[in-house]
This record gives structure tokens, sequence and C-alpha cells, in this order.
């Protein structure tokens, strides 16, 4: 089994950091970072604290305009899999990196597989919704973390090479928070003592690039009362900086982003999260801190039917509201996403099928 895996950006670093090890022990993974995030704090420091491999191929593509970027890592990607000729594509997601990978090894007649498939939000405005329907459309192996995921698929006449995993992110959890406990000293280098705080993200472009709903977000955030840690996304600052808006709350406390074992004790420290991530909106599930999601609509809908997570979209009075007042009995919550195999069950797979 040879497989080449195209990663890019950070949530991709986290999901490929289990599979990559299964796929090495029993195959060969040729790893390919395609350059989408590139500052230390973005990509190298994943790599280190989760002991994924070096990348064979770093193609160093950059922030770009959307075709700019996306059609940059279509090329160079296909060089690579000419090249390599593997068995199989992976792609993890819903990012330009994703949809790169899947749309240069479906030309070239490589199958691939796609984690995190059947994830739909229904809004087409979001990049992500327009990445992750093509992406599922050329994949031969559609890895599904919750049954919504297989029934959106179906619904779109998508019945095909469909398994139902559960989701990568909760492996990583898993394996990952002893170590954090033990390795991690960020709360202690803030100040901060657990329950006492509010981690906030904020990275989304439908929240960063329309000034209106990023503007409510920040008075939202000017007007918060406790302390709020906030590790703060590059796309975010220049947003912030382009349409003037300032957080100027002493209780916020803006960092730069932090590596997963800090964001993990951030999060399972946490009093409340509020975030427009869709990987921190499942780690606070994971966690048990109640959610709080500034975003109109959700890919992970069990979070809300389950009652841990709320959506606010970029309402200041209802963020307010909900940081105030929400609260989740974890007592009467079940499981979901899976059992934390969803790693070896792919794997399992892939290698069956080639
Ligand atoms: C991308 C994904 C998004 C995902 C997010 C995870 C797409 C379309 N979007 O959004 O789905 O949730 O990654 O974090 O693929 N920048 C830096 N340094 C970096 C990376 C980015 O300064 O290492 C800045 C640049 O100004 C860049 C901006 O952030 O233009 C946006 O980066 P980009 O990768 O285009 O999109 P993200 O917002 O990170
Ligand atoms: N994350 C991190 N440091 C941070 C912010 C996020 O390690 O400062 C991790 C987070 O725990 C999760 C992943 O990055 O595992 C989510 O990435 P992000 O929110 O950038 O993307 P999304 O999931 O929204 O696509």
């Amino acid at each position: 089994m040879k497989v080449v895996t195209v990663v890019g950006a950070r949530p991709q670093f986290v999901k490929a950091a289990p599979v990559s090890r299964a796929i090495r022990a029993r195959g060969q993974e040729v790893l390919v970072h395609t350059g989408q995030h590139y500052d230390q704090s973005m990509s190298d420091i994943f790599f280190e604290e989760l002991q994924i491999p070096h990348p064979e191929y770093h193609l160093h593509v950059g922030s770009k305009s959307h075709g700019a970027q996306t059609g940059e890592m279509l090329t160079r990607v296909e060089e690579v899999l000419m090249k390599e000729k593997p068995d199989a594509l992976l792609v993890y997601g819903d990012t330009n990196s994703t949809l790169a990978g899947a749309l240069a090894a479906a030309k070239l007649h490589i199958p691939v597989a796609h984690v995190e498939a059947g994830l739909r939000s229904f809004n087409r405005r979001m990049p992500e919704e327009i990445n992750r329907v093509l992406t599922d459309h050329v994949s031969r192996w559609l890895f599904c973390p919750t049954e919504t995921a297989v029934r959106h698929l179906s619904s779109e006449g998508v019945t095909e090479g469909i398994s139902l995993v559960g989701d990568v992110m909760l492996d990583v959890v898993n394996f990952n928070r002893k170590l954090a406990e033990e390795r991690s000293h960020i709360l202690s280098e803030l100040a901060i003592t657990p329950k006492s705080y509010l981690l906030v993200t904020l990275h989304r472009a439908e929240n960063t690039d329309d000034p209106a709903r990023l503007g409510a977000i920040v008075s939202a955030l000017n007007e918060l009362t406790m302390t709020a840690i906030l590790p703060l996304h590059p796309r975010t600052v220049g947003k912030l900086e382009q349409f003037g808006l300032q957080i100027t709350n002493p209780n916020v406390r803006v960092i730069p982003p932090v590596g997963y074992l800090d964001m993990l004790q951030l999060e399972v420290h946490a009093s409340k999260i509020l975030t427009d991530s869709g990987g921190v909106q499942k780690e606070a599930f994971f966690a048990q801190v109640p959610c709080i999601t500034m975003r109109d609509e959700t890919e992970w809908t069990e979070t809300v039917e389950l009652g841990t997570n709320v959506l606010v979209g970029a309402n200041s009075a209802q963020i307010l509201e909900m940081v105030e007042q929400f609260t989740v009995d974890f007592s009467e919550v079940p499981a979901a996403f899976g059992d934390g195999t969803t790693a070896t069950q792919i794997v399992d797979i892939l290698e069956k099928e080639l």
C-alpha cells in the first residue's frame, strides 16, 4: 500500500497525526505539505508536538487568492503524483489543500480517500462547503464521522465507498490529553486557574471578512466581564487591522496561536468555549466544556442536538447572553463521534482494498 497524503492547514496536521502513524506501521506514506499554513505557530509546532513525519514534499504555496492558491497546489501536487504513482491519495476536511489534492488525483485516475466526508453546512458562500462537496464527489473512499454525514452523501446520490468510522479528532484528543496535562504550562504562564476563563477562537472567513460581523463580535468581546483567552489566527489579526477594529477590553487576552498541547490544555480547563472553528466545536464536546458557536449554522449538528453547543451567529447580544447563561449537564450527554479508533479503521479499510 502506497499512499500520498496531502495536508496544508492547521486542522489537517492534527487529523493526519494518528492516520500517518497507522499507515506507516503497515505500508508506505508520502506526505505532501502544500504550505497553505506556514508560520511556525500554524505549522511546524504541530509536526513537532504530534510527531508527524517530516513531509517528503513541501510545496511552499503560501497565502494567495482562492484561485491562485488552489491552482498552484493543483499543478504541484499533480507533479508529485506523476512521479510517485501511489495506489491512493488521502485528504482531510475542506480546505483549499483538500480540494487541490483530490482534484489532481482524480484527473490522474488515482483513487481518492476523503477523511471527514459528508459534512455539510448547506451554505455555498463558504469556501469550505465548495471544497467538501467537490472532494466528496471525486472520492473513492468516503470516511464519514457521523450518520448525518452518511445521510448527506446519500441524498446527493453518493452511496458507494462510504464508511462510518467516527471522528479522527477524538483519536488525537485521547492520545494527547495526558501528555498535555504533563507538558503544557500554559495555565501557569498565563496565570489563570481551571474553570475561571473563557477560551475564544475566531478565524472563519464568513466572520473575519465581513466588517459588520467582525465588528459585532469585537463589540461583544469588548463587553466581556470574565477573563477570556484568545489565541488569534493570523487571518483575523490582518482583518482587524484592515477594518480599524480593536479589542480594547483588558479582560480579553489576545495571544499568538498556540500549539496543540497548549490548546488542548486550554480547552479542557476552560469554563466555556466561544468559537467559530469546526474542530474546536468537537474538542469542546470531547473535553465536556459548553460551546458557544459564532456561526449561523454548523456541520456538527449533533453537538447542538445533544445540547452541548449553541449557535449565536455574529450577534453581540446573543454572544454575551450565552457567555453568561449557557450551561450543560454533561452527565446526561451520550458519547458521540465514534470510539477513538477512527485512524485504525481507515487504514484497515485502505489496506484491505489496496
Ligand atoms: C483555512 C481554511 C479554513 C480552515 C482554516 C484553519 C480554506 C479556504 N480555508 O483558512 O477552512 O478553517 O484554514 O485554520 O482553505 N496566514 C498567515 N500565516 C499562516 C497562514 C495564514 O499569516 O501560516 C494569513 C495570511 O494573511 C492568509 C490568511 O491568514 O492570507 C488566511 O490564510 P488561508 O490559509 O488562506 O485561510 P485560513 O483563514 O487560514
Ligand atoms: N488549534 C491549536 N491552536 C490554536 C487554535 C487551534 O492547536 O491556537 C487547534 C485546535 O485545537 C484544533 C485545530 O487547531 O485541533 C482546529 O483548527 P482551526 O480552528 O484552525 O480550523 P477548523 O477546524 O475551523 O477548520
